[in-house]
């Protein structure tokens, strides 16, 4: 055991040093980043030494799609902050989820998914799967009664997303779990809005996390990646059929950037929970904002839940408002400090007026998007204050 073995052991490792503290590799020559290993294949001395890494060695780099060691890096370094044994990292967050699904379904096989999941992952199931006749159900994720009631003979796989990323509303993690594991069903969830710092799924019964590296874990608004993280025997099943076959992976030069995006991320996401709700609180005082939807308000309806299941929140949230659509577009041109755009988990602040699709009925007015940046919040407030007087 090293020294830092022995200071560290038994304690819970600090997620920031988790992200800073690379073992060292003397293949590096003492480089304190890991090199862009910017190579499409890796070349043996001998046969005898290629045979046998074809043979005993599934994690030896031999070419990029199957393993980089720039990805591994990083991969190894998600694995643990997140508190897995193992991660694979992606082209797209999409990629991770779509390859993600493939692997735990078959041809007749059924899924039940979260009613308000992210759009394209909800057309993978609607319009995709189906093409392979894999039946899905939609179900009302605040709601175990409406879960259980979408759980069929078939059902394999149970797909979460706790807090959805348009209303942030929570599924019971470990009541979904525990449903799931008696009808012999894995469990996946989205985890990207809270991170693996505010969120450990794995301690309340899921089989698998999957994040979009685009969004805070990269942070810097300059890669699309993504990553799933679970046991050793669910990421080789991956591994070895749709990882390698659909060959959406992760270039070195991605995993370089979103390594440098992660070692940042604890103290980033400490700056964004606390920007995130000041601005948030401040949203509920405001007229012309019907609603605000922030799991870390004593307002939202599963406050006491997140509480419970989490151990802070991101800087993500919408508010639905009593202006017309063309009117709350108006106020978004008015503002100074927050770029017209989708995605988030960057530095900069972001607003979008998304059309809300199926499964948002009860929104009372238009829904807007925030994205709260690393900006000082009370110039974010202000600015908010003085669009909405421009068009009121
Ligand atoms: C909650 C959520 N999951 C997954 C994705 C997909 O990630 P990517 O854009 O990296 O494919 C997104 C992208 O916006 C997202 O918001």
């Amino acid at each position: 055991m090293s020294e830092t073995e022995k200071i560290t052991a038994g304690r819970t490792p600090d997620p920031q040093t988790v992200v800073v503290h690379d073992k060292h590799d003397e293949r590096h020559q003492g480089s304190v980043t890991v090199p862009q290993y910017q190579t499409s294949l890796f070349s043996f001395a001998t046969y005898a030494e290629f045979d046998h890494a074809v043979a005993e060695e599934p994690d030896r780099p031999m070419y990029s799609r199957g393993n980089n060691p720039t990805v591994q890096q990083l991969e190894q370094r998600l694995a643990e902050l997140q508190g897995g044994d193992k991660a694979r990292c992606f082209a797209s967050g999409m990629a991770a989820i779509s390859t993600a699904i493939l692997a735990a379904v078959r041809t007749g096989d059924h899924i039940v998914c979260v009613s308000q999941v992210y759009g394209p992952t909800r057309k993978l199931l609607e319009n995709f799967l189906t093409k392979f006749g894999v039946e899905y159900t939609f179900a009302d994720g605040t709601s175990l009664d409406a879960v259980r009631s979408a759980v069929r003979a078939n059902t394999k796989l149970f797909y979460l997303e706790s807090p959805t990323s348009l209303l942030f509303q929570l599924q019971d993690l470990k009541a979904c779990t525990e449903l799931a594991k008696s009808v012999g069903a894995l469990t996946y969830i989205d985890n990207t809005w809270a991170t693996p710092c505010f969120q450990n799924p794995f301690a309340l019964g899921v089989d698998l996390v999957l994040h979009s590296t685009s969004k805070f874990i990269g942070g810097h608004s300059d890669s699309v990646g993504g990553v799933a993280i679970g046991s050793e025997e669910l990421i080789g099943r991956i591994n070895e059929s749709e990882y390698l076959l659909l060959g959406g992976v992760m270039t070195p030069h991605t995993a370089s950037l979103t390594m440098r995006g992660l070692r940042t991320l604890p103290l980033r996401m400490e700056r964004f929970e606390k920007n995130g709700l000041r601005v948030a609180e401040a949203m509920e005082q405001l007229s012309h904002v019907l609603k605000v939807h922030h799991p870390g308000l004593p307002s939202h309806p599963q406050f006491e839940l997140g509480k419970e299941q989490m151990s802070g929140y991101s800087s993500l949230f919408a508010f639905e408002t009593d202006l017309p659509v063309d009117v709350i577009k108006r106020w978004a041109d008015h503002l100074e400090y927050f770029r017209i755009g989708v995605s988030w988990g960057g530095y900069e602040s972001l607003v979008t007026v998304p059309t809300l699709p199926e499964g948002y009925e009860s929104a009372a007015g238009p829904v807007v998007r925030l994205y709260i940046g690393l900006e000082d919040p009370q110039l974010l407030i202000e600015d908010i204050k003085q669009a909405f007087e421009k068009v009121t």
